[in-house]
């Protein structure tokens, strides 16, 4: 059976505030380039989803086509262009990914058909109102969804069709499947799997990579 990553790289970083995050370099490699080389020995292709206008870096050993205007559109466009078993999808701004967590994923979507990395929730919880406390939250069974996640192929299609048909949006593809009333298995994931958001997350990027590269 065959493997595709898809990695949407689309996004214009807004909140980063650098310009397309995906092409946005940690210790002189870019964000995107390292998503790619974490998941290529892995997989038999890797498709990756760029901002309209743009070009794949050199070297990368992709396909690329272009995003939409929603990250959930952006893999939609990455689904339609690969006819492999099991897709792999993987935010271009999580560039820190461990094999192991790729090993154990691959494992598990195997078994269940999806499955997503994810960690167990650390910290209290609250809701606030109007920035107080209102709330305790308990934090028992709750976890912070991560990327990557895999599915047989036809069943991600099938979520992004209903969602689609359904006018339903997300940020992450293992909820449009879990959506449906279908299994989707918890991989624990890793704190370095953390997504570079902000110019907080970026200088947290550049103190691990300097232990990450070494
Ligand atoms: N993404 C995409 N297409 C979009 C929007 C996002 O492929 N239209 C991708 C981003 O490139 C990123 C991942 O989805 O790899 C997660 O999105 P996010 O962290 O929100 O990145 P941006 O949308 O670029 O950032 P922001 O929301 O701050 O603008
Ligand atoms: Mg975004």
């Amino acid at each position: 059976s065959r493997t595709a990553a898809l990695i949407p790289a689309a996004g214009s970083g807004t909140r980063l505030g650098r310009g397309p995050k995906a092409f946005v370099e940690v210790a002189g490699l870019s964000l995107l380039a390292r998503s790619v080389a974490a998941l290529a020995p892995w997989v038999d292709e890797v498709l990756v989803a760029l901002p309209a206008g743009s070009d794949l870096p050199p070297g990368l050993l992709a396909r690329a086509v272009e995003g939409g205007g929603t990250r959930q559109e952006s893999v939609a466009r990455l689904l339609a262009d690969t006819d492999a078993d099991v897709v792999l999808v993987h935010d271009a701004a999580r560039p820190f990914l461990p094999g192991a967590v790729v090993g154990a994923l691959l494992e598990a979507v195997a078994g269940t058909g999806a499955a997503t990395v994810a960690l167990p929730v650390a910290d209290t919880l609250v809701r606030g109102e109007g920035g107080l406390w209102a709330e305790g939250v308990p934090r028992e069974g709750l976890w912070a969804v991560q990327t990557p996640q895999a599915f047989r192929r036809e069943l991600l299609v099938r979520a992004h069709a209903e969602a689609g048909a359904q006018e339903v949006s997300a940020t992450d593809d293992a909820g449009l499947v879990a959506r449906l009333g279908l299994p989707v298995r918890l991989v624990p994931g890793d704190a370095r799997l953390f997504k570079v958001t902000t110019p907080g997350d970026l200088a947290l990027a550049e103190a691990l990579a300097r232990v990450w590269d070494a």
